[in-house]
């Protein structure tokens, strides 16, 4: 049965994590969050998070796919059922399917501008244009609906094709190849935005930590985004984990992929902040912040062009390797569930993640005014369901590290784990306490302040559902 498949080789699951892990996330939003956010205190709360509760979350993660060798929501049923825990733990995937589901929407729709980058580079369109030209030229983008459902159609049909045909188990050596060139083609883009821009102020912009500069709303959007980039909380990794053969190290593998993650999004800050400083750009841009700043520095490049087509090719890749990753989980789920065949549940899933896609184009045009949606929520669609995958991926993280340290035996985590005693100690110390608590201190902290009447209502049953669960489980513990 396919639920019951190991990757081909033992390193398999690490590069499909990290083409998972390294995406958009990082070349996209990471630098644009940061920017928007006043720079260094994002970028702290963003590394503490990573480190401290995602890296724990990670192992968990991974654990809870390895130990149950199936997709995510069916994977949880089992779970509950063998550890007679409350069928409450299930939320987790089922919030995991309907993060995944509203991160794709958005995810394609960006990705898709890329796109549309690769062919303005490779016919040498923007060759020599200074920075007032390429901004009106993402300004046309923007501006024209039928051209961005176009690229986002485009997108996530390919994305579709990948999961739907099966191929994306195969998609390794592919993996083998991108993730290197694109590491590369990153440390270019890095020197040339340091040759023609300003790096020692990106520097100091990035690494200068002053915590009061962040706002409430910055705190939930760097801890948003250490979720994101590591695709956690929402079932991905357990998904690939379910995979994963069972000697592979969970602690080292989950390192690993935080470590290339971080250092990736790190590059590309350097570079596109170079840039930003240099040609006296404004960091808060928004979304539109790498396409913006990295066509300007391929446009003074000798042969910018050509590489500067080979950069978005790469950048396109990196994108569906971690869209198929949204994918799979929950086309995986409707395969196990309604007994659906394989192309079927994919469609299934795309098409409606398609249709919400669309909100997000119209974000850019048609509802960019003012509409009902920002008098109703106090911001655009598209920073509604950026919004809603800040609150979903952590709290989908934090009953994850909840379920893998209470619920989970010290044999079966030792069976996992394979470390020591100490080290088994700490991890469950963490996803015990230290990552639901900070999950919750920032949670209780930004919703109640989050612009909007609806996000604090749902904020709050939200976080007064989690306890309930979590309050069930301990009851039935005791009980049984
Ligand atoms: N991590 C990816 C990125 O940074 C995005 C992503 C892929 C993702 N799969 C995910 C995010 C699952 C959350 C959950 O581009």
């Amino acid at each position: 049965m396919s639920t019951h498949n190991v990757w081909t080789h033992k390193g398999t699951f690490l590069l499909a994590a990290v083409g998972s892990a390294v995406g958009l996330g990082n070349l996209w939003r990471f630098p644009y969050l940061t920017g928007e956010n006043g720079g260094g205190a994002f970028i702290l709360i963003y590394a503490l998070t990573i480190f401290a509760v995602g890296i724990p979350i990670l192992i968990a993660e991974i654990m809870l796919g390895r130990n149950s060798r199936r997709s995510p929501i069916m994977g949880m049923r089992f779970l509950t059922r063998t550890h007679k825990t409350s069928r409450g733990w299930e939320t987790i995937g089922w919030l995991g399917a309907a993060s995944a589901f509203i991160i794709l929407s958005f995810y394609s729709v960006i990705a898709g501008w890329a796109l549309h980058y690769t062919g303005l580079m490779l016919t040498g369109s923007l060759d020599g244009a200074d920075a007032e030209t390429v901004a009106a030229s993402f300004d046309a983008l923007l501006a024209s609906p039928p051209l961005l459902t176009l690229y986002h159609s485009l997108f996530i049909g390919a994305s579709a094709l990948i999961v739907g045909l099966g191929i994306h188990r195969g998609i390794e050596n592919g993996l083998r190849v991108l993730m290197p060139a694109l590491f590369v083609i990153l440390m270019v883009v890095l020197v040339y935005s340091a040759a023609i821009g300003d790096l020692a102020a990106a520097a100091t912009f990035l690494f200068t930590f002053n915590v009061a500069d962040l706002s409430l709303e910055g705190w939930l959007q760097a801890m948003g985004q250490s979720f994101f980039t590591l695709s956690l909380g929402m079932g991905a990794i357990m998904a690939y984990g379910a995979y994963m053969s069972s000697d592979a190290s969970l602690t080292r593998t989950a390192f690993a992929i935080a470590v290339v993650d971080t250092a990736v999004a790190m590059i590309a800050g350097l570079a596109i902040f170079a840039l930003v400083f240099g040609a006296g750009l404004d960091p808060g841009e928004g979304p539109g912040l790498m396409f913006v700043t990295l066509p300007l520095a391929f446009a003074e490049m000798p042969a910018g062009a050509l590489l500067g087509g080979i950069f978005f090719i790469l950048v396109l890749g990196a994108a569906i390797s971690s869209s198929i990753s949204l994918i799979e989980p929950v086309a995986a789920f409707l395969v196990e569930r309604f007994d659906l065949e394989r192309p079927q549940a994919v469609s299934a899933m795309v098409i409606a993640s398609w249709a919400l896609g669309l909100l997000t184009v119209f974000s850019f045009n048609l509802m960019a005014e003012e509409t009902l949606f920002h008098t109703l929520f106090g911001r655009s669609a598209f920073g509604l369901l950026e919004l809603l995958t800040n609150i979903f991926m952590p709290l989908g993280g934090m009953l994850i590290a909840l379920f893998a340290g209470w619920a989970l035996t010290h044999g079966e985590v030792m069976k996992e784990m394979r470390t020591n005693e100490t080290w088994f100690r700490v991890w469950r110390f963490l996803v015990r306490f230290i990552a639901p608590a900070a999950v919750a201190f920032v949670f209780l902290r930004t919703i109640p302040q989050v612009e909007g009447y609806l996000l604090p209502a749902i904020g709050a049953v939200v976080i007064v559902g989690a306890f309930a669960a979590g309050r069930t489980f301990l009851a039935e513990r005791q009980g049984s």
